[in-house]
Parts: C-alpha cells; structure tokens; sequence
C-alpha cells in the first residue's frame, strides 16, 4: 500500500457542485478562515470531519483533544457568527455559506451555541494573552457558534498558487504513481533556510518521498508573505533537492499558531493527505515564548501510534557548526553555541528587510535573494 489510511478510515468527500440550493434562503457570511475550513473539511483534508463541530464535539475536542467518538483531534473547527446573525437562525435549517456575495457552501445547523472562549484559548492556545495572535484572532471573530455538515459546492479561486494545489485525493494518487510507500510531511510558514532543509534531508533518508506543504492561508502580519515564500522553496527545489524525491503543494489552512495543539492537528491533516511521517523540530508553530522548545513533541505521548496513524519525526533544534563544518543540532555537534551559526526570525528578517542576506550557513543565496527582492515589493 503506498501513503496512509485517512484519518478515521475514510477520505471524505463533500464537494458536490450540483447541490440543491433552493431550500436555502437564508445566508450566512464566512470570513477568509471560515471559507478555508470550509473547503478545507470538504476535500477531506480535515476527516473524518464532516461540518463545523457541534457543542459536543468542540467541548471534547477543547478539553480533551478528541472529537466527541474518541478520536483523536486537536483544534475546534468552528463557525463563528454574531449573536443577531444567530437570532434568525434554528436549527435544522438549511443556510447558504457565503463569502464577499458568491456561495461556496450550504450548512445543516444541528447547533447553535455560546462557546467560552476563555476556556477555548487557555486548552487550545495554554493563554488568555490577546497578545497571543491565535487568542488574538479567537477574541476578534463573533461569539456564537453554528455547528452541522456542511457541502462544499464552489470551489475557491487558487490564484497564483493554482498549479501547486493538489487536494488529499490528487497527492494520494500522486504519490501512488511515483511508488513513494513512506512519505514524510513537511508543514512550514517561512522560508526554507538550512535548518529546514537538514532536517528535511534527514528525514528523507529514511523515507521514500517529502511531502513539501508550505501553509499559504491566513497568517499574521509579520510573517512572511506566501507568494515570497513559494518562490524560495522553488528556486531551492531546484538546486538543491533531487526532484523525483519532493513533492510541493500549498497548504491552504489558516495559520493557529496553537503550538502543540497545532502540531497534532497538522499531523493529522497531512495523515489526510497521504503522509505516513510528519516532522516536528523545535517550537513547531508556535509563537513569542508561549511554548517551551518541544512541547509540540511532547504532546505526541498522549496518544497511543495506532490512534495517531502517523509517525511524528522529531528533530533537534539544528544549525550550522563551524568546526563540525556542517549542519548538525546538540544530538549530533560537541561544540559550544560560539561555534554555531544561529539567528532568530526576527533578526533575519530585519537583515533582509535591509536587503542584506544572511550567512550562507544559514540561508542558501538562492534563497536569500529571492527574500530580499520580495521584501522589497511588499509593505513590511
Ligand atoms: S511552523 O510554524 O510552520 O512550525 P516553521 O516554518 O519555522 O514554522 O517550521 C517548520 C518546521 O521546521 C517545524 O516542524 C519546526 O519545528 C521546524 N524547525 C524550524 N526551524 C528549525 C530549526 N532550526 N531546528 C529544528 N527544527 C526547526
């Protein structure tokens, strides 16, 4: 068999173009994050969830990172409207999903209700800091929650990232066709420097294929923009890595920054998609000092291999070792941290912003380039 069984057994499907509109008279707006869930549950990247979660799946998943069945699931999908939206509304009605005046999907309501956020932000997040851009964003959409199957019957415009979108069902495939049987899953929202490209490598050794999946849906301000980001991991794929061996595809999911919640999550999606590995290295989305380094590997103890269906890779903190001469983490180099070429986010983000690149220990000059002229075109 080649690629993994779907998360809860089956890869679902709830695309239907033709779907019956007309018992759906009433509208409900989704904004960008609901719209990319929504396709996101249809294509089957989220099984075996069918809708936005219902009070009790989202209680179960909130407190206990299970859907209400038991199965193993980590961040509340959910529909958030406003209290007056939500007044005109009953359940067991049929409602129209809508975004900027085109319908993308119809929702079966089987519940309406008031989520505590609080509780939300503290399980899923570990703080109630607003500062925190996932409670941040948590705090800022409506306080009621629609939960129901939903139908996909439009599919979103990919823009520019058209030709590196594949859904769960085409990477499946198309990793059946390239007879990779292992395929670890890459999930990233910045460039790829050297870290990601070791870690990667590492891990392709030991597996058949890399299931490249930059995240390009909605993100916080100062990351850096996705079409910047798509273009480094292009020119690098091109130089550097062996192409029978890599297969790139968008990721068209919000951004949580929920850290080892998000870890989980990420893992299942790519189990979705066909991945058998998953790679988790240090302070795998997270964001400011809310989590220690790995806590997102840590959470994998919870659960038990057959009810993750994946197997998390976990990686060291990496970087380049002068004297070693070669990327390497604490597991791996003897040598002090002077020894070592280390730069945090933001300071290499302000080196490029200034249109200088960073070492090329750090960053291929490839990929230091395209950084630079891409900060250069965009407000930062
Ligand atoms: S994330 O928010 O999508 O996790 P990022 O794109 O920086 O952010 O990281 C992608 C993956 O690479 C994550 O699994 C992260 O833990 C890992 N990673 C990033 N940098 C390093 C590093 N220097 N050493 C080890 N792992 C790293």
């Amino acid at each position: 068999m080649s690629g993994s069984t779907p998360h809860g057994g089956i890869l679902i499907n709830r695309y239907d173009p033709k779907a019956d509109l007309t018992q759906a008279t009433k509208a409900v707006e989704l904004d960008a994050f609901a719209l990319s869930d929504l396709e996101l549950i249809a294509i089957g990247a989220y099984s075996p969830i069918t809708g936005f979660l219902d009070r009790r799946d989202y209680e179960s998943v909130v407190t206990r990172m299970r859907l209400a069945d038991g199965t193993v699931w980590s961040i509340p999908i959910t529909l958030p409207v406003t209290e007056a939206v939500a007044g005109g509304l009953q359940v067991g009605e049929q409602v129209r999903l809508v975004h900027q005046d085109a319908v993308y999907g119809l929702l079966t309501i089987s519940d309406i209700y008031q989520p505590d956020k609080a509780a939300e932000a503290r399980e899923v997040y570990g703080t109630e800091d607003v500062n925190h851009p996932g409670v941040k964003k948590l705090l800022e959409r409506p306080n009621v929650y629609l939960g129901g199957p939903i139908i996909l019957v439009k599919r979103t415009d990919k823009g520019e990232f058209a030709s590196h979108h594949y859904d769960p069902a085409e990477t499946r495939e198309r990793f059946a066709e390239k007879g990779w049987k292992t395929i670890v899953g890459f999930q990233t929202r910045n460039p790829v420097h050297r870290a990601h490209e070791y870690i990667q490598k590492s891990a392709l050794e030991i597996v058949d294929g890399l299931f490249l999946n930059p995240l390009v849906g909605e993100t916080k301000a100062d990351d850096i923009p996705a079409d910047v980001r798509m273009k480094s991991y292009q020119v690098l794929l091109e130089k550097y890595y062996p192409a029978k061996r890599v297969q790139l595809a968008v990721f068209p999911a919000a951004m949580r920054y929920a850290g080892p919640r998000e870890a989980i999550f990420h893992a299942m999606v790519r189990k979705n998609y066909g991945c058998t590995h998953f790679i988790v290295g240090r302070d795998h989305a997270g964001v400011g000092n809310y989590y220690g380094t790995y806590d997102a590997q840590h959470i994998f103890r919870n659960f038990t291999p057959e009810e993750l269906g994946i197997t998390p890779l976990f990686f060291e903190n990496s970087f380049y070792c002068r004297t070693c001469g070669n990327m390497a983490s604490n597991k791996t180099c003897p040598h002090d941290a002077e020894h070592h070429v280390a730069l945090s986010g933001t300071k290499v983000r302000e080196m490029l912003s200034r249109g200088e690149a960073p070492p090329p220990e750090f960053s291929r000059h490839e990929v230091a380039r395209v950084l630079i002229e891409g900060l250069q075109t965009v407000s930062v």
